[in-house]
């Protein structure tokens, strides 16, 4: 039978469907030879019990050292002719840097994704090293608390705080860098080997029952078969494997920490469960490896679209991070030595090792400390925190325009709609499929005469037809990636059939891309004339998805610019065109507008380009439930403007199930609903009664919580603390939470959120970490925490998603419904100060114009409000960014003033009401500083003191008639 093009791409489209693709589509270790050699190798150490010992050895005599870097050569007793260099570093905020490299060997590791990931080169500190026979260290820090001891022979290193160890690196010797050899030189091993200097492991094997290994101490180490050296076959892929070996295997202990978060993407628990030991959760690693893999499980260490090669261990006493900056494919094994400690084992494909120790030691230390390295998650623009509205696909102009139609006449709010692939004409991204969408420019318009903006997707494959311009100027370019051999094009299929791939290594495709994205002044039709400042990008397919490639994905052998393996740089291979993307956005107006670029593949660094998604999840209750910890745990590291498919990608969710998604939706930085081609069209305004009204109402609930949401955004921007805070990064010193994943904080707010991600659900139990008064978001109703934590049930019936105000916290809110974000720049702020137990309460809001750089500037505004007693109680509101010194608006500092221009634009916002909770008398009188009496109901009720639970006491300020943009004072008298 033959099949036209259209009719093969739409069975492809149909696939996830007909043939469900299955884990065994997708290595397990025992399928990867890096893996296997590393796991073996750490079989062989456990095997050999305190006999093992680390071949690696400092070499004494080149240690030297200058105000903050240690280097030395490093030796490998069973290679005592390959050379290693090695290098710690000691940065100004404390982290240390780990650096180890082959050195004039056969051929280079790959040392270019520090230049991808990081911002710059971390400023270092001024430290005296002590070299010593057996050891050098350093103590650095304010009070000299925090230690670095590299022990020579074995090398070790081991990070101190206050004289306790709670990093070692190497301590299991498991540290391994293959050197690069030749088949050759592998033949003649067994007379090298009995040519192994002193040190080799004979020395220490004699005493050992290892007696089958001492006569080839290499073989004892690195096993005894050339295991995947050289080629290696995945399926019907073979993999030519040029270089050889040139895997990277460390072990890195918490001896002190026995909870660990972090290194997503894997659909799993924030607190990872154990991969290897007696009572291990998952047989297999976790997998960084950026992959598109169709129905992923929704419980699995299996590699997803993005890796981030950070991880948090975190102990009552401190969190600690490691960032393992390596671009290749890692896998990471997780145990529990003790019931103390984290063991963690590391093996990566190829590259150098580059380690980040990051000393904490506090949750948010750590985040600091990472934002410093990669960068804080970048400001969006406003409305994109509002709902994203998006299917595969709207069909046409028509389509678009019904659908914003049918939210307004609902009365629903969205900010954005989504165009997938079938806008473009053959999927030959930036060409409109005219006969659908005749008039672009006009649609896009349409869409954003109220200020909502459309989003449309431009993958990476590019269509090899030399009629698609783009594919035609990049072949001519030369900007491809290449296969195995070094010349000409890659080819592979993806949505466009026979495709090609753009090498964003390569630096000539930087400016082009760029270019393709100007939108006007441009003689060539085919840039991208019909589109405007309102249309935003989506890049998806980025890991690269290869739709016959293995593991669907490019060939480990293809070749990028620099004469690079894919290996070598996969899990960063989608970060870079996220970046140029985004790049492109920012250039593409003058003055420049903050871009919005969503993408699927993500690395260390991705949150500097915009926000990235979970991908196709599935509309189960158990997807749903896990996007909820991938969310947190891609927060915790760095990527936090992110969000899961809204109703699942593939299937058709009830109407229960939909409500609930919108709801865990609601409660994630980035709010969007999308679904597969073949589902059921699941807008909100299809629903019947009584969810569509529910929906409206979630939808309203974000919307009036955007102050809130562009705080935390905000914070995060300029500190790199997530928006989303589990946990563990609240209470750090409250083990009952360290593994609670289904509730957190919004930012810094106070609130409190559980999302329902069950069916039958009426009630919650939500747990308390602390002894404050928390109280119901709707119901004005109290519950008391307790000092050694306490759960409280929560009503949950299905219009409710569960939400608590922590005593303490003010939140600021936009009560008025509307249409899209831009319609509520200048509606007026509601205060909900939820009074503590000792009747006090802060918060804060951060506004400015959502969508340039003018922020920079100092356009912006930001106020603390306080809420205190003494006889009576006063709320304050003051000018945070002006008090001196503030480390968070440093950046701003320079030229912020109160009377700005943006402070200028809603100079005549005001608070519109007051609310406060937990007062525990009825006021006499409450009046403005200035002597303004004010107006106010209170309505009697349980009180912020005491112990009582109930409801709670609710005074309303009615407009108060202050400013956002001024000092006032709000006393409530007794
Ligand atoms: C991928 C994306 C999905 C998108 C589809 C078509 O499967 O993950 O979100 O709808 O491609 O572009």
């Amino acid at each position: 039978m033959r099949l036209s093009i259209s009719g093969l791409l739409l069975s492809i489209a149909l696939l996830p469907f007909v043939f469900a693709v299955k884990s065994q589509d997708f290595k397990t270790c025992s399928d990867s030879g890096f893996c296997r050699r590393g796991r073996a190798l750490a079989a062989r150490a456990d095997a050999a019990g305190s006999s093992w010992k680390s071949p690696y050895s400092i070499d004494p005599a080149s240690i030297s050292t200058d105000t903050s870097v240690f280097f030395a050569s490093v030796r490998s007793s069973l290679y005592p002719e390959i050379k290693f260099s090695f290098e710690a570093r000691i940065h100004e905020d404390g982290v240390a840097r780990i650096r180890m490299d082959e050195v004039g060997g056969l051929r280079k590791r790959y040392d270019e994704a520090a230049a991808w990931a990081l911002i710059e080169e971390p400023r270092r500190a001024k430290i005296n090293w002590v070299v010593g026979k057996m050891d050098t260290r350093v103590q650095y820090g304010h009070k000299k608390e925090m230690e670095l001891k590299i022990y020579h022979n074995p090398l070790k290193i081991v990070y101190l705080r206050g004289g306790r160890e709670e990093i070692v690196i190497n301590g299991d010797g498991l540290l391994h860098m293959e050197h690069f050899r030749t088949k050759q030189e592998i033949l003649e091993q067994p007379d090298d080997a009995n040519n192994a200097s002193d040190e080799s492991p004979e020395a220490f094997i004699e005493n050992t029952e290892q007696k089958p290994f001492e006569a080839n101490p290499r073989a004892w180490f690195e096993g005894e078969s050339e295991d995947g050296w050289w080629s290696e076959q995945f399926r019907t892929w073979t993999d030519s494997k040029p270089k050889g070996p040139e895997s990277l295997s460390l072990d890195i202990v918490f001896p002190r920490h026995n909870v660990v978060y972090g290194i997503p993407e894997h659909a799993t628990r924030l607190a990872l469960p154990t991969t290897t030991g007696p009572d291990a959760v998952y047989s297999e690693p976790y997998r960084l490896y950026n992959l598109d893999v169709f129905e992923y499980l929704a419980d699995s260490p299996m590699a997803l679209y993005g890796a981030i090669p950070l991880l948090h261990a975190h102990s009552t006493d401190s969190t600690i991070g490691i960032f393992d900056l390596i671009a290749s494919e890692t896998w990471v094994d997780i145990s529990h030595p003790t019931a103390k400690s984290t063991k963690t084992h590391w093996i990566s494909e190829s590259g150098i090792l580059d380690v980040f120790l990051l000393p904490g030691p506090t949750p948010n230390d750590v985040f600091e400390q990472y934002a410093k390295l990669t960068g804080p998650s970048a400001l969006p623009p406003e409305w994109s925190l509002g709902y994203h509205q998006c299917r595969w696909n709207y069909i046409s102009s028509e389509d678009v325009k019904t659908v914003a139609q049918r939210f307004d006449e609902d009365d629903i709010p969205f900010d954005v709609i989504w165009l997938d692939i079938e806008y473009a004409e053959d999927h030959k991204y930036f060409i409109w499929k005219k006969s659908e969408f005749p008039d672009p420019i006009q649609m896009i318009s349409d869409i954003a005469s109220v200020g909502r903006k459309m989003v449309a997707i431009i993958d990476p494959h590019l269509k090899r037809v030399s009629s698609y311009p783009v594919y035609a100027e990049a072949s001519e370019k030369g900007i491809l990636i290449k296969p195995a051999s070094g010349s000409g094009e890659f080819e592979g299929w993806c949505w466009s059939g026979s495709s090609s791939w753009v090498d964003f290594f390569h630096p000539d495709s930087w400016p082009w891309w760029i270019s393709l994205f100007q939108p006007k002044g441009n003689d060539k039709t085919w840039h991208w004339t019909d589109s405007t400042e309102d249309i935003f990008i989506w890049n998806d397919m980025n890991e690269p998805s290869v739709f016959n490639g293995p593991e669907i994905t490019l060939i480990k052998d293809a070749i990028h610019c620099g004469g690079w393996e894919h290996r070598d740089v996969h899990n960063i291979n989608g970060m870079l065109f996220h970046n140029i993307t985004s790049k492109a956005l920012i250039s593409r107006s003058a003055p420049s507008k903050r871009p919005f670029v969503l993408s699927r593949s993500f690395y260390a660094g991705s949150q500097r380009f915009g926000a990235i998604w979970t991908g196709d999840n599935m509309g189960t209750w158990e997807h749903m439930a896990v996007g909820i910890p991938m969310v947190l745990s891609n927060g915790i590291a760095g990527m936090t403007f992110s969000g899961a498919d809204v109703g699942g990608f593939f299937g058709n969710p009830d109407s229960e199930m939909l409500v609930r998604w919108y709801q865990a939706g609601a409660f994630a930085p980035f709010f969007r609903a999308h679904a597969h081609i073949d589902t059921k069209r699941r807008e909100p305004f299809l629903l019947d009664e009584p969810y569509k009204s529910i929906v409206r109402s979630i939808l309203r609930l974000r919307y009036t919580l955007l102050p809130v949401w562009y705080t935390a955004f905000r914070e995060a921007s300029v500190r790199g603390i997530p928006i989303l805070r589990p946990h563990y990064v609240m209470f750090p010193k409250d083990v009952n939470g360290f593994t609670i994943d289904d509730q957190y904080f919004l930012g810094g707010s106070g609130l409190l959120v559980k999302p329902v991600t069950q069916p039958g659900i009426n009630e919650v139990q939500i747990y308390l970490a602390d002894n404050q008064p928390y109280y119901n978001y709707y119901t004005f109703d109290l519950y008391r925490g307790a000092e050694s934590g306490r759960h409280v049930t929560v009503p949950a019936p299905l219009d409710t998603v569960p939400l608590l105000y922590r005593g303490g916290s003010i939140v600021p809110t936009r009560e008025r419904p509307r249409r899209a974000t831009r319609l509520m720049k200048h509606d007026p702020i509601t205060l909900h100060v939820a009074l503590d137990k000792s009747n006090s309460a802060k918060g804060e809001l951060y506004l400015d114009d959502g969508e340039t750089y003018a922020n920079l500037q100092g356009d912006f505004i930001w106020r603390e409000f306080t809420a205190s007693t003494s006889k009576g109680t006063r709320i304050i509101s003051k000018d945070l960014a002006s008090i001196p010194g503030n480390k968070a608006v440093d950046a701003e500092l320079t030229t912020y003033i109160p009377s700005n221009t943006f402070a200028q634009s809603v100079k005549d916002v005001r608070i519109e009401r007051i609310v406060v909770l937990g007062l525990s008398k009825k006021p006499r009188q409450i009046k403005l500083d200035n002597g303004r009496i004010l107006d106010w109901s209170f309505e009697d009720g349980v009180s912020a003191v005491g112990k009582k639970e109930g409801t709670t006491s609710v005074l309303t300020i009615k407009d108060p008639a202050v400013k956002i943009t001024q000092d006032w004072v709000v006393n409530i008298e007794e």
